[in-house]
C-alpha cells in the first residue's frame, strides 16, 4: 500500500524533459527537481536530459540554467548547486521530422542505461505528445521501465482528449503515464484527504443534511502578459476548471476510498465527476458566468496584453474568469450547490475551499451565523473552523463569529515542498496516486464541454470587469438569488 508520503529514496532514472528550456522547466521542473537532489531524493547517478530544438550544448544549458535558476537557491547550498548542474544534459531534437541525429544522440546517451527507470516528461503543448510518443518507439527507446509525464491541457475538449490518449495508450500501458495536475500536490489538497479521511468528527455532517453550499475559488491577481497564443485558445474553463477546480471538488465531494492506494482513491474521484449533473443548452446561461477583465487604472485589460501577438476576433470570446453553480447527483449531496470561480485580474490572489453549513435549526441567540470551514491552498496555507462565540462582557449575550485556525507555516516547522516538488518524486518512485486516470479527465470534458459548446453558439461576449476586482456582475447574482453570497463578501 503505497503511503501519502513517497518513500524518501528514488531509484536511479534518466529524466528525459522534452520542452526543457523551456518556461515552466526553468520556473517549475529545475528548481523543484533542485530540491529533491539536495534532500537526497534523487540517486547519485540520476540524469537529467533537457530535449528542445535549441541547438544547445550541455555546457550552454548548464550555464542558462545557472543564470536563470541560481536565485532560487540559498546561499548555503551553491555546492550542492554545481552538483546538480553536473547532472543536465541537453539535445536538439525534432519531432516529425526527418533529422534523425538528435534521436540516435538520445539513444546513445541512454543505451547500456536500460535498467534504470526511464521518465519522458513532456512539457510542451499537448498536440505534441502523441508525435513525440511516436518519436520515442521509433528510436526503441521505451523500456519496461519507463513512465510518460503528460502537463495539462490535455486536449481541448472530449475528442481531442481522447485523440491524444489514444496516441500515447497505443505506446505506454495506462500504469506507466502520469498526468500531472499541480494542483493535487499542494500541502492543502493532500490535507484535505488527511482531514476527510484520518478524523471522525466530520464524517456524521459531511453531507446535506448539515452542508448549505461549498464553494471553490482559485483567483489570481496575475493577468495574462505574453501568454494570448496560448490563451486565446484556452480560457478560464479549459485552463483551470477542467483540471484544478475539478479536482479540488472531487477531493471535497468523494466517498470514503476502501485504502489508501493509487485506484481506491481515483476510483472515488472518477465516481464523483460521473456524478456531476450535466449543464446543457438554456441552462448555461443560468448555471454560469464569463468575464474578461478590462482596462482598469495602471492594468491594462486581457486585450492589451503586453508582450503577446495582436488580439484577433477570438480574443474578444475568452474568458478570462468563470463562475459556476454545479451539482453533484447522489445521496450526499442532492441539492448542496458547489460554486467554482476562478479568474485573473482579481483583487487578491487567494485559493480556498469553503464548505458552508446551514443554520442551526433553533436559534436562541439574535445574530448568530452559520459555520464554515475554509480550507486555504493560498497564500498560507491552513485551516479555519469558523464557530460562534460569545463576546466578552456583562449584559445581553452577543455572538461573534472567530475562527479556529490551523497554520501550516506556523504548526510545522519543515520546509513545505513546491508542489511540482512532490510530483516529481511521486513519478520517480512510480506512485501515481495523485495523477489523473485517463477516465478521470474524459469525465472531467464531458462535463465541460457542453458548456464550452453553448458559450460558442452565444453571441454574447464575455462580460467586462475592471481589471482588479472580483469579476462581473452576475458572479454575485448567481449566489445572491439563493440569499448567498462569495466567502470574501460576508468576511
Ligand atoms: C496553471 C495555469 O495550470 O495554473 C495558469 O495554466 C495559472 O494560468 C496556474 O496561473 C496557477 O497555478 P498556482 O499554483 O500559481 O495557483
Amino acid at each position: 500500500m503505497p503511503p501519502l508520503t513517497s518513500p524518501p529514496v528514488a531509484h536511479t532514472a534518466d529524466l528525459v524533459v522534452f520542452g526543457g528550456t523551456g518556461d515552466l522547466s526553468m520556473r517549475k521542473l529545475l528548481p523543484a527537481l533542485f530540491h529533491s537532489d539536495r534532500d537526497g531524493r534523487l540517486a547519485p547517478e540520476t540524469r537529467i536530459i533537457a530535449l528542445s530544438r535549441g541547438g544547445l550544448t550541455d555546457a550552454d544549458f548548464r550555464g542558462k540554467v545557472d543564470a536563470e535558476v541560481r536565485d532560487q537557491v540559498p546561499a548555503d547550498d551553491l555546492a550542492l548547486w554545481q552538483r546538480f548542474l553536473g547532472r543536465l544534459h541537453h539535445l536538439t531534437v525534432d519531432v516529425g521530422g526527418q533529422d534523425r541525429t538528435g534521436w540516435q544522440a538520445l539513444s546513445r546517451l541512454l543505451a547500456g542505461h536500460e535498467s534504470r527507470d526511464r521518465v519522458f516528461y513532456l512539457a510542451s503543448p499537448p498536440m505534441t505528445f502523441g508525435p513525440f510518443c511516436r518519436e520515442l518507439e521509433l528510436a526503441g527507446l521505451v523500456t519496461p521501465d519507463s513512465r510518460v509525464v503528460l502537463e495539462k491541457p490535455l486536449g481541448r475538449d472530449l475528442p481531442s482528449a481522447q485523440l491524444i490518449n489514444d496516441e500515447v495508450g497505443a505506446i505506454f500501458d495506462e500504469q506507466q503515464i502520469f498526468r500531472i495536475d499541480h494542483y493535487l500536490g499542494k500541502e492543502t489538497v493532500q490535507n484535505l484527504l488527511v482531514l476527510r479521511f484520518a478524523n471522525a468528527f466530520l464524517e456524521p455532517v459531511w453531507n446535506s443534511l448539515w452542508i448549505d453550499h461549498v464553494q471553490i475559488t482559485v483567483a489570481e491577481t496575475v493577468g495574462t502578459p505574453g501568454r494570448r497564443g496560448y490563451y486565446d485558445h484556452a480560457g478560464a474553463l479549459r485552463d483551470m476548471v477542467q483540471n484544478h477546480l475539478l479536482q479540488l471538488l472531487t477531493l471535497t465531494a468523494m466517498e470514503s476510498p476502501a485504502r489508501n492506494d493509487r485506484e481506491a482513491i481515483r476510483d472515488e474521484k472518477v465516481k464523483v465527476l460521473q456524478s456531476l449533473r450535466p449543464i446543457v443548452g438554456t441552462e448555461v446561461g443560468r448555471f454560469t458566468v464569463r468575464g474578461q477583465y478590462a482596462q482598469a487604472g495602471d492594468l491594462p485589460g486581457y486585450l492589451a496584453e503586453p508582450g503577446s501577438t495582436p488580439p484577433t476576433e477570438a480574443s474578444g470570446r475568452v474568458e478570462t474568469f468563470t463562475a459556476i453553480r454545479a451539482e453533484i447527483r447522489n445521496w450526499r449531496w442532492a441539492g448542496v450547490p458547489f460554486y467554482l470561480r476562478t479568474g485573473k485580474r482579481m483583487p487578491h490572489r487567494r485559493s480556498e475551499i469553503v464548505v458552508q453549513f446551514k443554520d442551526v435549526p433553533h436559534s436562541i441567540f439574535p445574530g448568530g451565523a452559520p459555520n464554515r470551514l475554509v480550507l486555504r491552498l493560498q497564500p498560507e496555507e491552513g485551516i479555519e473552523l469558523h464557530i460562534m462565540a460569545k463576546e466578552p462582557g456583562a449584559g445581553e449575550i452577543m455572538l461573534k463569529p472567530v475562527p479556529m485556525s490551523l497554520s501550516f507555516g506556523k504548526t510545522f516547522t519543515t520546509r513545505v515542498p513546491d508542489a511540482y516538488e512532490r510530483l516529481l518524486t511521486d513519478v520517480l518512485a512510480g506512485n501515481p496516486t495523485l495523477f489523473m486516470r485517463r477516465d478521470e479527465v474524459e469525465a472531467a470534458w464531458r462535463w465541460i464541454d457542453p458548456i464550452l459548446d453553448a458559450w460558442q453558439a452565444s453571441p454574447d461576449l464575455p462580460e467586462p470587469y475592471p481589471a482588479g476586482t472580483a469579476g462581473p456582475a452576475s458572479a454575485h447574482e448567481l449566489l445572491g438569488r439563493s440569499g448567498r453570497a462569495w466567502h470574501e463578501e460576508e468576511a
